[in-house]
């Protein structure tokens, strides 16, 4: 039989990426990052749709290359359809249905929530794909959910955030410190330096398996403010351990949380995804969860936890074998639920 050659395209936030999948196997993986953002402390949209329209044609070119096929190979193209920017979101979308219609191919709508989970089921030597129904983490930037998935495309929201989503928190907090933006996977490096156990923060008291991360950052913005108001010099001699106590208290509300989807879903299987994911307290606790709980946990490889095209093709594999198409006039999505 013939291969299945799936062009994925992401664009939904302020990374531009195309990846190349093979059968489900990676041929290429290529993200451009967009450095413009960090001046300002956050993603600015508008910045973001330049940068993506800049990207998006060298990033798919050097995807297609170092696939080692041409684009009359491919079989379909896959792209994120939302949620996300609508400004980042059309540049992916219209050049996929213009490259689609030019090779001839069909094209594949993707939801970028659903690919942070189905990253998993990208053929990876030494990583093992979750059994369903799975209960999948997916902590972002952009949201913080407990998703039953029951099937591929059979996904139920169970949990999720009132407020910020953790990744936001991580970013607020790393903002009040004074770290570059994303401050997400600088508090974890001074994380894994720092004492957890040196500054005790409240944990929200949030019902069912609903998230509320904005009482944290409030939290911490007090504590700042009360203590540089005795020490100017606080933060600078405290971030490690201010760090590692942020980080103890959030991993300790995602693992209680988790604990208790179990408990009420009577799922064992967990798989996390999200950029938040490759947070090495949330990889420790997740790791310890198999031999204290039980649980038999997926974590993903690097670099399909942040944002990637990878993910994005993976489900177009999935959705090419059941002839899942979309229609030429398909438009995309801001908000787009599972
Ligand atoms: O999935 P993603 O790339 O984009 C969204 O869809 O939001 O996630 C980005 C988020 C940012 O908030 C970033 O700070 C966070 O993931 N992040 C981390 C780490 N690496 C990335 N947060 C905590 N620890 C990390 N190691
Ligand atoms: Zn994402």
């Amino acid at each position: 039989s013939q291969n299945i050659y799936i062009l994925g395209i992401e664009s939904s936030c302020d990374d531009t990426a195309a990846a190349v999948l093979c059968n489900g196997k990676i041929k290429s993986n290529i993200v451009a990052t967009q450095k413009i953002h960090e001046e300002y402390g956050g993603v600015v949209p508008e910045l973001a749709s330049r940068a993506h329209q800049q990207n998006i044609v060298p990033v798919i070119d050097q995807a297609i290359k170092k696939a080692g096929i041409t684009k009359e190979e491919l079989s379909a193209i896959a792209f994120t359809r939302g949620p996300g920017l609508m400004g980042s979101l059309l540049v992916g979308t219209s050049f996929a249905k213009s490259m689609a219609m030019a090779l001839d191919i069909p094209l594949i709508e993707v939801n970028h929530m659903q690919a942070h989970l189905l990253a998993h089921f990208i053929e990876e030597d030494g990583f093992e794909k979750p059994n369903f129904p799975f209960l999948g983490l997916t902590i972002s930037g952009g949201h913080t959910q407990i998703v039953k998935v029951t099937d591929y495309f059979t996904m139920e929201v169970i949990g999720e955030t009132l407020d910020d989503a953790v990744g936001e928190a991580y970013d607020k907090c790393g903002k009040m410190l004074n770290l570059p933006y994303p401050g997400g996977p600088l508090i974890d490096k001074y994380a894994q330096e720092g004492n957890p156990k040196a500054f005790p923060f409240p944990k929200p008291n949030v019902k069912n398996l609903d998230f509320s991360f904005s009482g944290l950052k409030t939290s911490m913005l007090y504590f700042l403010e009360r203590e540089q108001k005795l020490n100017p010099n606080f933060i600078e001699e405290n971030l490690k351990d201010i760090c590692a106590s942020f980080q103890f208290t959030v991993v300790k509300i995602l693992m209680d949380k988790l604990k208790k989807g179990v408990k009420q879903t009577g799922v064992k299987e967990i798989a996390i995804g999200g950029g938040v994911s490759a947070n090495s307290g949330v990889r420790t606790a997740l790791t310890e969860a198999q031999q204290k709980f039980g649980w038999k946990t997926y974590i993903p490889k690097f670099e399909y936890t942040t944002d990637n095209a990878a993910m994005i093709a993976i489900v177009g594999h999935h959705k090419y074998l059941k002839k899942e198409f979309s229609d030429a006039s398909i438009t995309a999505k801001a908000r787009y639920a599972l």
